[in-house]
């Protein structure tokens, strides 16, 4: 997606391999500084700190983590620590273990000479799959936003459709396009008006800070909302339709996203308002069904929630202290929505109904 008119992906090779470049999202809006990682702490330090983040962004990270470690050192002990150290990162997002995974299996058998080769090529393969899947699932997301389109009423068809997102499933969590922002590029690219309500989903704020910088870049029209707005516009009609991405679905359908994901989930279908989930099949987590009781829940520094992060009028980028001296805070970092209150889960390979079948239908036999 293009930032100032050029085009740029989240992550890239440099010095033929021996380095990736990232872009510092712990710095947007206000400053677009990119950063070089060298070594496997490098790599892991990047997610932890989310540097990097958004689920496919953190499993592509962590498959170039692997191929920099075995740069260093191919053992098997070397493959090992490595895998071990990037997975315990971050807890939820399922995609970093799958490309943990994936990587390990393609370069384990292999002599170790081998390996940080192949780790390059199976992480690169990675990339371009996430690239495609987010486009598909852009594809067949407009289609939905276009039958809702023409299902409004005669008088409400002049007007944008309206379509609320929580925290960022965009171009800057994905490697390029985004899962739940990419049926929204790709309705405005095609010309369908679209507005887009932008949570901007405390604590991190990756709403208001990432997702308004990625719309404000294409041109999209977009307003932030605080996060408790979206209950209100709903009721009074504001909102055609929610779309969220997800770090771990379970194969029943059960996705995990964001805190306040819920909350949002809630909301919709107390007021019909449809509610999507947009994923790829890295997001997939087959082993488990019930996502409440089964999804690890990542508990971050409550620092997040009793500080702010901001830009104050002519000055430099800091952060504030929000509540009284000696208060804590308390910051679980994602929660579940029930595969009940989900209209439909958009993937790469069709839209299906958040249940057991509906992903067995889409997925059988893969
Ligand atoms: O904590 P973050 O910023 O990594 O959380 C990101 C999200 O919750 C996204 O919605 C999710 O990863 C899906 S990204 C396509």
């Amino acid at each position: 997606m293009n930032i100032d008119g050029r085009p740029w992906r989240t992550i890239w090779l440099e010095e033929g391999g021996r380095s990736i470049g990232v872009i510092d999202q712990t710095l947007l809006p206000h400053r677009f500084v990119t950063r070089s990682l060298t070594t496997l702490e490098q790599a892991a330090e990047a997610i932890s700190t989310m540097v990097v983040r958004g689920a496919p962004l953190i499993g592509v990270t962590g498959a170039y983590g692997l191929m920099l470690a075995l740069q260093d050192d191919p053992s098997d002990a070397s493959l090992a620590a490595a895998f071990a150290r990037l997975n315990a990162t971050r807890p939820t997002a399922v995609n970093l273990r799958w490309a943990l995974e994936r990587v390990r299996d393609r370069v384990a058998p292999l002599a170790p000479e081998q390996r940080a080769a192949a780790a390059r090529a199976e992480a690169g393969a990675i990339v371009e799959e996430d690239v495609a899947m987010c486009e598909a699932i852009g594809d067949l997301g407009l289609a939905l936003f276009q039958q809702l389109a023409e299902a409004r009423p005669p008088e409400r068809r002049g007007e944008p459709l309206n379509v609320l997102t929580h925290c960022n499933a965009g171009w800057l969590a994905t490697v390029d396009w985004g899962t739940a922002l990419a049926p929204i590029y790709k309705a405005h690219r095609s010309g369908l008006a679209i507005h887009v309500w932008v949570d901007e989903t405390r604590p991190r704020n990756q709403g208001a800070s990432l997702t308004a910088f990625e719309l404000g870049c294409e041109g999209v029209p977009h307003t932030v909302i605080v996060d408790n707005a979206g209950g209100h516009l709903m009721q009074h009609g504001r909102v055609d339709a929610v779309i969220v991405g997800t770090d771990r679905t379970t194969r029943s359908g059960d996705v995990c996203n964001k805190i306040g994901t819920y909350l949002k989930a809630l909301a919709a279908h107390d007021n019909g308002v449809p509610f999507y989930v947009a994923l790829p099949a890295s997001t997939i987590d087959w082993t488990i069904a019930d996502g409440v009781a089964e999804i690890p829940i990542e508990a971050r520094s409550p620092e997040e929630v009793t500080r702010i992060a901001g830009k104050p009028a002519g000055g430099e980028p800091t952060s504030v202290q929000l509540v009284p001296d000696g208060s804590e805070g308390f910051n679980p970092a994602f929660d579940v929505t029930p595969a009940r209150l989900v209209t439909a889960l958009i993937t790469e390979r069709g839209v299906a109904p958040a249940s057991e079948e509906g992903l067995q239908a889409l997925y059988a036999g893969s």
